[in-house]
């Protein structure tokens, strides 16, 4: 365990800044809201991804200084639950359900049309910004088989040829 957190720690010293000090300063609200309520840092960190659309390290030690929580804490959190997430993201999230239901209809060949075509893996986002990547267990609408995501728009039956003809209508 304190092998792990002198792991964290580094990591959390080690970082790379890329958003402005002015930026961080937008962090103040979220501080006064909710520094000094203990139980509190998940929603603290919801509101703080809201505004940058990410956690970068710089947004955690901001937070940990302001809320006195240790910034190897607020590491582990933000890295345990996955809808943190420490790298930007793409405009439009691709949800993809690779669920037994969609996956035997063919949402393995949707998954290979997009590395393909739009050159990212799962996880990964793309260069021009557009679209990250996530693959998900099922999407609870297996009727529907193949599903994916787009942002908030579901889209089902899809004959997997036409993957990359419906990204296309994300900008
Ligand atoms: S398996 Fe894909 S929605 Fe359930």
């Amino acid at each position: 365990m304190k092998e792990r957190d002198a792991i964290l720690k580094k990591k959390v010293e080690s970082s790379v800044e890329v958003i402005p000090p002015e930026e961080l300063a937008k962090l103040d609200g979220i501080v006064d809201k909710y520094g000094g309520r203990a139980g509190y840092l998940i929603p603290a960190l919801k509101e703080a991804q809201d505004l940058y659309g990410y956690l970068p390290m710089e947004v955690q030690r901001a937070l940990a200084e302001g809320m006195h929580i240790p910034a190897s804490h607020i590491y582990g959190v933000v890295t345990f639950y996955s809808f943190f997430t420490i790298t930007p993201r793409g405009r439009h999230t691709i949800r993809l359900c690779l669920g037994t239901a969609c996956y035997v209809k063919g949402s393995k060949e949707m998954l290979e049309n997009i590395v393909r075509e739009v050159g990212i893996n799962v996880g990964e986002t793309s260069e021009d910004g557009r679209f990250t990547l996530e693959a998900v267990r099922c999407l609870g609408a297996c009727g529907l088989a193949p599903v994916m995501l787009i942002g908030e728009d579901t889209h089902g039956n899809i004959h997997p040829p036409d993957t990359v003809k419906i990204l296309e209508g994300y900008q």
